[in-house]
């Protein structure tokens, strides 16, 4: 039986994820691929850590021995950052090696230029493993493209941050107690800023806009805010309404602009994404002819990743056949576009509203002890509100909301 020699770059918790299971489901590969899956070469960082890795394997911090190496068919990148990932993955592609990465950051910049790449030198590229962790949303997506349209898509793309939602709802915990347990836990990045500020989650979703929709937003006008303002008793306000804090990321198509957010918002049970909890990621895409698929699983972690590579490993040695792709319209500058229709948002604002007759919106107290209200408006209003009035937060409602009868509705105007 012949074999498909891999390298690993990078031997962090996913690398180690990938060698485990090129071990314990070697049986498996060989009967999918026919072949044998041997790691012959890893890169590391730093030579001086003991390591569990067997006799034969040439492990490395130098790049070009890599390079240099006579036969590699796969390199299964798991890098964090943009560089040296991407100026790794050039060369590797240039080589004619399948590249696998897990790698957002880089991807979400580089990704449009490494398909292209990897198309000229006749190489694949698999990325599954940079979305939602182990859920084959990357997959999913791309067999769907086959025939149907995707319209939207509508998701939780960051495990760290919903981990830290969930066990400040669930344990009373504050922010910072939660993440120490997210970082303990290995879900956080080493320097958690991407997980909490929303940069993760918005990474993430620009690439599912390049593979749905061809293209990506333009970046600076999307808006992207994450969790780290979040405080328990905001958590717990929420819970006594019967909702829950998410932080969604969307990004839909409305006649030929993209419009992309990521953002936390407030989730009624009756919302498919209510549900998600913990270090749980989930993806809800809606097509024309299948209607909405809701994908959940895990977001993060050492196998899940690993899985979701092992998936695109399988892919690079029996192509599958996609019949319709698209390509990366470089000469396309989307300008964001806000929603127009209104929405329900809670809005908490501890003192007075400055109210005035020049913009409507419609205002129900819930309890103005303790600054509470729900709003309706559109995303123009509230940002510009908020912009203006730094003390208030909106939190948009997805799924139903129905008022509870002490919630007396008032009508209130401000600008
Ligand atoms: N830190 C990331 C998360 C890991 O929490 O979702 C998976 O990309």
């Amino acid at each position: 039986m012949s074999t498909i020699k891999i390298a690993l770059l990078g031997f962090g918790t996913v690398g180690q994820g990938v060698y485990q299971t090129v071990h314990s489901h070697q049986e498996e590969l060989s009967a999918v691929l026919g072949k044998k899956v041997e790691i012959a070469a890893i890169l590391v960082k730093n030579h001086q850590k003991d390591r569990d890795i067997n006799e034969g394997i040439l492990v490395t911090t130098d790049f070009r021995e890599i390079l240099q190496l006579s036969e590699l068919d796969i390199v299964i990148e798991a890098i964090v950052g943009k560089e040296p990932a991407f100026s790794y993955l050039k060369e590797m592609i240039k080589r004619g090696s399948h590249v696998i990465t897990a790698n957002k950051e880089m991807f979400a910049h580089h990704g449009g230029e490494l398909k292209i790449l990897a198309e000229k030198h006749g190489v694949s590229i698999g990325f599954e493993a940079t979305v939602a962790g182990g859920i084959p949303v990357i997959q999913t997506i791309t067999q769907l493209l086959n025939i149907n349209r995707v319209t939207k898509l509508e998701g939780i793309l960051n495990g760290t941050s919903n981990f830290i939602l969930t066990e400040m709802r669930e344990k009373n915990e504050t922010f910072q107690a939660a993440l120490k347990s997210a970082q303990q836990k290995g879900f956080a990045e080493a320097d958690p800023t991407n997980d909490i500020q929303g940069f993760d989650a918005f990474y993430k979703l620009m690439i599912l806009s390049e593979l749905t929709f061809g293209r990506q937003p333009d970046w600076d006008s999307a808006w992207r805010e994450g969790i780290s303002s979040i405080t328990r008793e905001q958590v717990l306000e929420a819970k006594e309404l019967g909702l829950r804090f998410k932080l969604i990321a969307t990004v839909e198509k409305s006649g030929e602009s993209i419009i992309a957010s990521v953002r936390p918002a407030l989730v009624s049970p009756s919302h498919p994404l209510y549900a998600v909890e913990g270090v749980e990621n989930a993806v809800s895409i809606y097509a024309d002819i299948v209607g909405k698929i809701n994908l959940q699983g895990p977001g993060a972690g050492m196998l899940p990743t690993a899985s979701a590579m092992i998936e695109d490993l399988i892919h690079a040695v029996k192509p599958r056949i996609i019949e319709r792709s698209f390509r990366l319209e470089n000469d396309v500058k989307e300008v964001f576009q806000q929603k127009k229709t209104k929405q329900t948002w809670l809005m908490i604002q501890k003192e007075a509203l400055e109210i005035s007759r020049d913009n409507t919106v419609l205002v129900s107290k819930i309890d103005s002890s303790k600054g509470l209200y729900i709003i309706n408006a559109d995303e123009r209003t509230v940002k510009s509100f908020s912009e203006r009035n730094g003390r208030a937060n909106f939190f948009q409602i997805l799924g139903e909301y129905h008022l509870k009868e002490q919630e007396t509705p008032s009508l209130a105007f401000f600008n």
